[in-house]
């Protein structure tokens, strides 16, 4: 049982025909009751990750399981059971909710067919519920609501259909302080209490941290580096990961600072040849002209842990250097 992408590819079609590889091959599983983070500059393709993994875009290549069985746009509508395990959260609640309608009657639209009408309405206001909300709240609309309580009815309404896998894509990112503290512990308490299994897709690592299992760094379309997030962040094996980390304030004392980012991220239309992160590498040698792959690290300081890192640092290097 999981939320299985395995070697995913996203790809846009731009201007003049120029095509822009969003997602370059990225595979991660999200189990029942796991948070897995996923982090990584503006860009760089979590939201097209996101996207492709919820069945809202086709991948290019690769495939998405939904506890085993594959999913794809052009199935959704023939398999609407498949589609209400999962649910996303977005960003912005505003364009989730429509305006015009009442929370409840929204929220209803959510409700497998199966149940009976006389529950339907239970089945909205134990989600009312579940997210701190009074059940009166399915009376009003949605101008009615505060960003803060408009994040938590879109995520009751996620809830509604009783998925099993939430992907959550910057749900907090704009909401005010308070606000956050409360969603996010919305969606932790789901995970906790219902076993839900949930990606939860932030650029605020320090909050990643505190909430995920597992942590996916992600670096222009790929994943840099996949851990469980305590050791993710006491021994990074990817130096991209110990730069980012780098910039979030530390309380450890005596942790040592990596050196910090520097450079723009590549346009991922024009992705530099070999490691992707090379050009802005401290750490960069002649290995990195070829590609390496996320793999297991063989060296230190993750040796041994299960860890994977798409690093030549972390790889005992093979002769041609490019299997799995
Ligand atoms: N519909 C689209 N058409 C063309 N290019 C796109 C489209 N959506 C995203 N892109 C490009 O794909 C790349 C990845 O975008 P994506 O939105 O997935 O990144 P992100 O990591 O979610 O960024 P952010 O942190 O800013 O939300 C970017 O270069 C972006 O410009
Ligand atoms: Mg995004």
């Amino acid at each position: 049982m999981s939320l299985q992408l395995n070697d995913v590819e996203v790809e846009y079609r731009g201007r003049a025909g120029r095509t822009v590889q969003a997602v370059a091959g990225v595979s991660l599983e999200v189990e029942p009751g796991e948070v897995v983070g996923l982090v990584g500059e503006s860009g760089c393709g979590k939201s097209s990750l996101a996207r492709v993994a919820s069945g809202l875009i086709a991948p290019r290549r690769g495939n998405v399981l939904l506890d085993g069985e594959e999913i794809a746009p052009l199935s959704w509508r023939r398999r609407p059971r498949t589609e209400l395990r999962l649910q996303m959260v977005f960003q912005n609640p505003y364009s989730s909710l429509n305006p015009r309608r009442r929370i409840g009657s929204q929220l209803a639209d959510g409700v497998p067919a199966d149940v009976p009408a006389r529950s339907r309405t239970d089945r909205v206001v134990e989600q009312l519920e579940r997210v701190g909300l009074s059940p009166d709240v399915a009376d009003r609309f949605p101008h009615q609501f505060s960003g803060g309580q408009l994040q938590r009815i879109a995520i009751a309404r996620a809830l509604v259909p009783q998925p099993a896998y939430l992907i959550a894509d910057e749900p907090v990112t704009a909401l005010d302080a308070s606000s956050q503290v409360q969603v996010v512990q919305t969606l932790t308490g789901l995970v906790r209490e219902l076993g839900v299994g949930m990606l939860f897709i932030s650029h605020d690592l320090a909050l990643v941290r505190h909430i995920a299992h597992r942590t996916a760094v992600m670096y222009l379309g790929k994943v840099a580096e996949l851990a469980p997030t305590d050791e993710l962040w006491s021994a990074p094996a990817h130096p991209y990961t110990s730069a980012l980390t780098a910039a979030v304030p530390r309380v450890e004392v005596g942790a040592g600072l990596p050196e910090p980012l520097t450079g723009e991220v590549p346009d991922p239309g024009n992705a530099p040849e070999g490691c992707r992160f090379r050009p802005r590498c401290p750490r960069a040698f002649e290995a990195c002209t070829t590609e390496p792959l996320l793999r297991i690290t063989t060296r230190p300081p993750a040796a041994g842990t299960g860890r994977q890192a798409a690093c030549w640092l972390a790889h005992d290097r093979t002769p041609t250097g490019a299997s799995s």
